[in-house]
């Protein structure tokens, strides 16, 4: 599975682990920026990511912002684009199972790195359950 990756200054750091991470776990990796620790736009990173997605160059994407609020709000405006803004293990499982998530976001200076790690492996590890939850899904698009 190709996984990108976006996140602004604020979850810059936490992005550079998590791409770490996951290419030792074998998964391909495509950074969409920020690559700096300098001041940016999350809509930018955010708009990036939702091309990557919908043009098919990922499957997947993990985007970061100071809180997750405004990175998350971002994608979501992006046609196909299904962001999730977790928390806990139990959303990022439910994100995919109910809401076919294809961005998990996560907010680096509310969440520690283990925590993150464990919505991470959770988000990627778990299925659509389709059903009746497909329905759902497709209504989402106006
Ligand atoms: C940047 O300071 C901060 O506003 C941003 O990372 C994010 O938390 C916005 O939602």
């Amino acid at each position: 599975m190709k996984i990108g990756l976006a996140a602004d200054h604020a979850g810059y750091e936490s992005k550079k682990k998590i791409r770490e991470v996951l290419e030792e776990k074998g998964y391909e990796v495509i950074d969409y920026g920020t690559d700096t620790n300098d001041s940016v736009d999350y809509p930018d990173f955010a708009k990036a990511l939702a091309k990557g997605i919908q043009n098919g160059e990922v499957e997947r994407g993990i985007a970061l912002c100071g809180t997750g609020i405004g990175i998350s709000i971002s994608l979501n405006r992006h046609k196909n684009i299904r962001a999730a803004l977790c928390q806990t293990e139990f959303e990022a499982r439910a994100a995919r199972q109910h809401n076919n998530a294809n961005v998990l976001c996560m907010g680096a200076r509310v969440l520690g790195e283990g925590v993150m790690f464990s919505l991470i492996d959770a988000y990627l590890s778990t299925e659509f359950e389709g059903g009746r939850h497909q329905r759902r899904v497709e209504k989402i698009e106006c």
